[in-house]
């Protein structure tokens, strides 16, 4: 019998034992910075409650990504916002441009995934495209809209492309879209967990992309996944690993982590987990009232996210994670 109480805090009593029994460590090259590229602008602008993230123009989004790449960041997720914005014409040429721009510059010493989506680009905001009376989002003629922009964004050389739309269907089109244009090499990401989420504030704002004002569809709860519905994401999951998925990705990232969790010890794929700009807003806020840590709280949250079965994490703080790290 010990005379001591002592038994697990044992363990706990300094850094060097401390860093021996973890079981789960966060390293810089498993983070993806996202970039927001915006037609129309002189200037780049901040995006609100993301510190360090702009809207950035063609020209400086090149010196941001200079500058990250000399920081050791070469993984990223790019979403581009076209000026011109309609119901049924989108031209995904200004994103396609940047993105080979992007690789012209940097080559294969950057890895660039490209998001997938009509919401930049639709004059009302929806990921798709609106049926006459604007109730209902048709699926076909958004597949048909997202697959082409796919092509082209594969075609301008993206590493990656990422649906983020919701439609059914996609992945299995883009896939063949993909093969049967010789990009067979090309990586397909899909948001396959996604919820409609309160999470996605400032993203909103960077990407000119909330459902507009007085529209009749007032949010995406008819194609994102229902927060209470953990089997939609189930679903949806194993449907997009079937039609060919090569990474799936669960989104919010801390309000999910039971999904992130139960998904990625169901489904054999890499999985991915989405930050979200509303979660590092939140982060960003506390500190700013002295209320939080923003280092440690990042950290605290891709720990969890690495324990719950991610294996990439897409944050507006990566670019942070190799000083933080080290
Ligand atoms: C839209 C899209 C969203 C995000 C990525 N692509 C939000 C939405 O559904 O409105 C969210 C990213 C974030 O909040 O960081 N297809
Ligand atoms: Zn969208």
């Amino acid at each position: 019998m010990s005379s001591s109480s002592l038994t697990l805090r044992r363990l706990r009593q300094n850094h060097h034992i401390r860093e021996l029994t973890r079981a789960v460590r966060v390293s810089a090259e498993q983070l993806i910075q996202p970039l927001f590229v915006v037609e129309g602008i002189t200037e780049r602008e901040p995006v609100p409650g993301l510190n360090g993230v702009f809207r950035e123009t063609p020209d400086s989004l090149l010196a941001q990504i200079d500058n990250d790449v000399n920081a050791g960041v070469t993984k990223f997720l790019l979403f581009g916002v076209p000026a011109g914005k309609d119901t049924h014409n989108f031209d995904p040429a200004f994103t396609a441009a940047q993105v080979a721009a992007v690789k012209q510059r940097f080559g294969d010493s950057v890895w660039l995934a490209v998001d997938v989506c009509l919401c930049a680009s639709t004059s009302h905001g929806h990921c798709g495209v609106l049926n006459e009376a604007g109730d209902h989002v048709i699926n076909d003629e958004s597949v048909a809209a997202l697959t082409e922009q796919a092509l082209a964004f594969a075609a301008a050389g993206a590493d990656c492309v990422a649906p983020s739309d919701m439609m059914d269907g996609r992945i299995g089109a883009i896939r063949s879209a993909l093969d049967e244009a010789g990009f067979e090499r090309t990586v397909l990401m899909s948001y396959a967990a996604k919820f409609k989420s309160a999470f996605y504030g400032p993203f909103r704002v960077a990407a000119d992309s909330a459902p507009a004002e007085g529209a009749q569809l007032k949010d995406r709860a008819s194609y994102q996944i229902d927060p209470a519905r953990p089997d939609d994401a189930l679903l949806s999951a194993l449907r997009d690993a079937d039609e060919g998925a090569d990474i799936l990705m669960v989104k919010p990232g801390l309000p999910y982590l039971d999904v992130l969790a139960s998904l990625s010890a169901e489904i054999p794929l890499p999985w991915a987990v989405y930050h979200t700009s509303g979660e590092c807003a939140g982060i960003n806020l506390a500190a700013e009232q002295q209320l939080a840590d923003v280092r440690a709280a990042n950290l605290e949250s891709w720990t969890a996210f690495v324990r719950a079965g991610a294996s990439m994490i897409i944050s507006y703080n990566a670019r942070l994670a190799s000083q933080w790290l080290a």
